[in-house]
C-alpha cells in the first residue's frame, strides 16, 4: 500500500481565510474557514486592503485550528498547498507568504493551487467515484466557466462569461433591490416567495459561441425594471424580481451547460464555486442532467464557497503530478487556468 499523502492546505483569496488538512486529496480531516462578511457588510462589498488585513491577524489562528482539528502537527504533514491566483493580490500574498514560510521551516514541498482548479476539486471530497473526465460549471464571485476536466490538473475551457460573472450579478442585483451583501444566498432564500414567472427578464446568447455567458444584460434589465417603477411612483415585490431574475441565470447556466454536454459527449457534469449553492440552479441542473442521461455531481454548500479542503483536493493531484513551487512563488491576480508559475 502506498504512503498516505497529509497535505496542509490554505486559502485566502479574497473575504475568508481558511485552512484544511486534507489525507490523500479527498479525505478532509479539518476544514477551517473564518469570514470576514460581516466586516464588508458594512461596506456593500469586499474592500480590499481591510480583506488584507484581517487575513493577517486570522491566518495563524485559523492554521493551529485546522492542524488541532484533525488531530496532527507540521511534523505530520507532506506537503504545504496554498492559493497563488486569481485573487486580489494583497489577499493572496498574506496566504502565500504563510505557506512559503512553513515549507521553508519545515523543510516541506511547497505546491501553488489556481482558485478555480480549488473549486472544481470540491467535487472529489465528496464524491469518491468521481474521477476525470467531465464537465464542471464554475460559478463564483469572479468567475464563471464551462470547463472540461480532461484529467487531473488538465483544463480546457468551453465557455466563459464576456461581463460579469454570474455571482457579481446576484450580489448587483440584490443591492440594487435593497437586499445587501452578499446578494447571492439572500435572492436564493427571498426567491422562494416570489413568482419566477412574474417579470420576464432577457436570457443572453451570443451567437458564434454558445457556451459563453453575458450576465451584464439581465442585471441591468433589472435595475431599469426597478427605476422604472420608481418613476412612475409604483411598488414592486421585491420576491418576484429576485424569483424572476434567478430563474433567467439558472436557465441560461442550464441551457449551456447542456450545449456543453451534448457537444463533449461526456456523462459526467459537476458544479462547483459559490454560486453552485444556489437552490433553483442546483435542482434546474439536476433535471436537465436526468433528461440527458448524464450523472450530477455537487458539493455541499460548505464546500462550494471559499474553503481549503478544496485546496488541499487540488494540490493533492499536483503534488502527485510533480508540481513543486519555488520560495519566489508570487501571488498572481490574473492567474489563468491551465497556466503554471515554475
Ligand atoms: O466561490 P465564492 O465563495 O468566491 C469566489 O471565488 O468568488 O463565491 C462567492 C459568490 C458571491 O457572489 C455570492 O453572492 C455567491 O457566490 N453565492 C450565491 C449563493 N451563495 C453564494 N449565489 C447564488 N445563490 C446562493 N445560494
Ligand atoms: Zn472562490
Amino acid at each position: 500500500m502506498e504512503k498516505d499523502i497529509l497535505i496542509l492546505a490554505v486559502e485566502s483569496s479574497c473575504d475568508e481565510t481558511a485552512a484544511a488538512v486534507v489525507k490523500n486529496g479527498r479525505d478532509v480531516r479539518s476544514n477551517v474557514i473564518s469570514s470576514q462578511i460581516e466586516l464588508h457588510k458594512l461596506y456593500g462589498g469586499v474592500v480590499p486592503e481591510i480583506a488584507s488585513r484581517k487575513h493577517i491577524e486570522k491566518i495563524n489562528q485559523v492554521i493551529e485550528e485546522a492542524l488541532a482539528q484533525a488531530e496532527v502537527t507540521l511534523d505530520d504533514i507532506d506537503a504545504i498547498g496554498v492559493t497563488y491566483g486569481p485573487g486580489l493580490v494583497g489577499a493572496l500574498l498574506v496566504g502565500v507568504a504563510e505557506a512559503k514560510a512553513i515549507a521553508y521551516a519545515k523543510g516541506l514541498p511547497l505546491v501553488g493551487v489556481h482558485h478555480i482548479e480549488g473549486h472544481i476539486s470540491a467535487n472529489y471530497v465528496e464524491h469518491p467515484e468521481l474521477e476525470p473526465p467531465f464537465l464542471c460549471l464554475v460559478v463564483s464571485g469572479g468567475h464563471t466557466h464551462l470547463v472540461c476536466v480532461r484529467d487531473y490538473g488538465k483544463y480546457e475551457i468551453l465557455g466563459r462569461t464576456r461581463d460579469d460573472a454570474a455571482g457579481e450579478a446576484f450580489d448587483k442585483v440584490a443591492r440594487a433591490i435593497g437586499l445587501g451583501y452578499p446578494g447571492g444566498p439572500k435572492i436564493d432564500r427571498l426567491s422562494r416567495e416570489g413568482n419566477p414567472d412574474a417579470i420576464f427578464f432577457p436570457r443572453a446568447h451570443i451567437e458564434d459561441a454558445p457556451c459563453d455567458f453575458s450576465f451584464s444584460g439581465v442585471k441591468s434589465a433589472v435595475l431599469n425594471y426597478i427605476n422604472g417603477c420608481q418613476m412612475k411612483g409604483e411598488t414592486y415585490s421585491q420576491a418576484d424580481v429576485a424569483a424572476s431574475f434567478q430563474k433567467a441565470v439558472t436557465d441560461v447556466l442550464t441551457e449551456h451547460s447542456m450545449q456543453a454536454v451534448r457537444e463533449t459527449g461526456l456523462k459526467k457534469f459537476a458544479i462547483a464555486g459559490g454560486v453552485a449553492s444556489n437552490s433553483s440552479l442546483r435542482a434546474s441542473l439536476e433535471e436537465a442532467c436526468r433528461k440527458e442521461g448524464v450523472r450530477f455531481y455537487y458539493p455541499s454548500p460548505i464546500f462550494c464557497t471559499d474553503n481549503a479542503a478544496m485546496i488541499g483536493a487540488a494540490a493533492y493531484y499536483e503534488y502527485l503530478a510533480g508540481t513543486r513551487h519555488g520560495w519566489d512563488l508570487n501571488a498572481v491576480p490574473n492567474l489563468k487556468l491551465g497556466e503554471r508559475q515554475v
